[in-house]
């Protein structure tokens, strides 16, 4: 008998056929422009790690100030500084010899380049995409391409095309309806949605009597987002039947269970990691551990949704 072998691990989660040892991801953004970074990520406990986003060419990004702490969260705008991909497919073939799916985050600026860039993630080893369809101020990328349905289809189909592997879309709450567009996504390829990128924020400095921010505007990151994200989760799961990963303000199991019950199958950490260090993704991989234990459930699966019987 081998069924011991077969034993699942409650914690185990499959995303659009990517096994993840759990269910915590690291977000885009903050680190993961290195593979020395996300090396101590996957020490830390997350269960599959996705890159800061990589474009064609490289980019300086904006001038300093690019971040700003405010009581609940942090407010960024760096610009989408990155090495390009050619540059960045040797920190992604280093990162492969982690034990983790390695999630490319994409952006471009056009269809061509969003799947030009994906295909040489995924020629460097990337196991998945996360197209950035949601960065809140960057001028003809980002949410300006998220926002337009006509458009979001043509790049995701585009990546799709040129692509074999899943393809996840990470929307932004800046819009009317994120159902809708997660709909708009959907049937046009994607595998998984991550829900949800950062909220367009700014703050001004009394002093100077200025915005604080050289961009002046930013993305809204960190607890202040929490209820929006979960918020966003419990609309998608009702209209969409593709795997969600939930982003926005988890900094603690609890938080993310939440999401779990909302309906996302996976939970992305980002803002906590500048709190709490790496090692906040054991932390709450033993809280949602103990979690279901407690309550009886066999797995991760089990709670997915769950809030949405009546
Ligand atoms: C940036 C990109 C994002 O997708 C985001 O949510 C916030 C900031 C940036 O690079 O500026």
């Amino acid at each position: 008998m081998v069924a011991w072998r077969l034993k699942i691990n409650r914690l185990h989660v499959d995303l659009a056929g990517l096994r993840l040892a759990n269910p915590t991801v690291l977000a885009s953004g903050i680190l993961g422009l290195s593979a020395e970074s996300l090396s101590n990520i996957v020490m830390g406990g997350a269960g599959a790690v996705v890159t800061k986003s990589i474009g064609l060419k490289p980019r300086r990004g904006y001038e300093n100030p690019t971040v700003v702490q405010t009581s609940c969260g942090l407010i960024n705008a760096m610009g989408l500084p990155n090495s390009g991909i050619r540059e960045f497919a040797k920190e992604i073939r280093e990162a492969k010899s982690f034990g983790v799916p390695v999630i490319v985050s994409v952006f471009g600026f056009s269809a061509e380049e969003y799947g030009a860039v994906a295909k040489k993630a995924v020629d460097a080893g990337a196991d998945a995409m996360e197209l950035n369809v949601s960065c809140p101020h960057v001028e003809q990328t980002g949410s300006e391409i998220g926002q337009n349905p006509a458009t979001l289809a043509e790049v995701v189909r585009k990546v799709k095309a040129a692509v074999e592997k899943p393809v996840f879309v990470k929307l932004s709450p800046n819009v009317t309806s994120i159902a809708e567009i997660a709909e708009v996504a959907a049937n046009a390829g994607a595998d998984a949605i991550t829900a949800v990128n950062t909220i367009k924020a700014m703050a001004i400095d009394p002093e100077t009597a200025l915005p604080i921010l050289s961009n002046k505007t930013g993305g809204l990151s960190g607890p202040a987002i929490k209820p929006v994200a979960v918020r966003c989760v419990y609309e998608i799961y009702e209209r969409v039947k593709l795997p969600i990963i939930g982003c926005g303000g988890i900094t603690n199991w609890r938080d993310a269970v939440e999401f779990l019950l909302a309906g996302a199958r996976a939970t992305q950490i980002g803002t906590a990691i500048a709190i709490e260090g790496p090692n906040v993704f054991k932390a709450i991989t033993r809280g949602i551990s103990s979690y279901l234990r407690r309550k009886g459930f066999g797995s991760v699966e089990e709670i997915v949704g769950l809030s949405h019987r009546s």
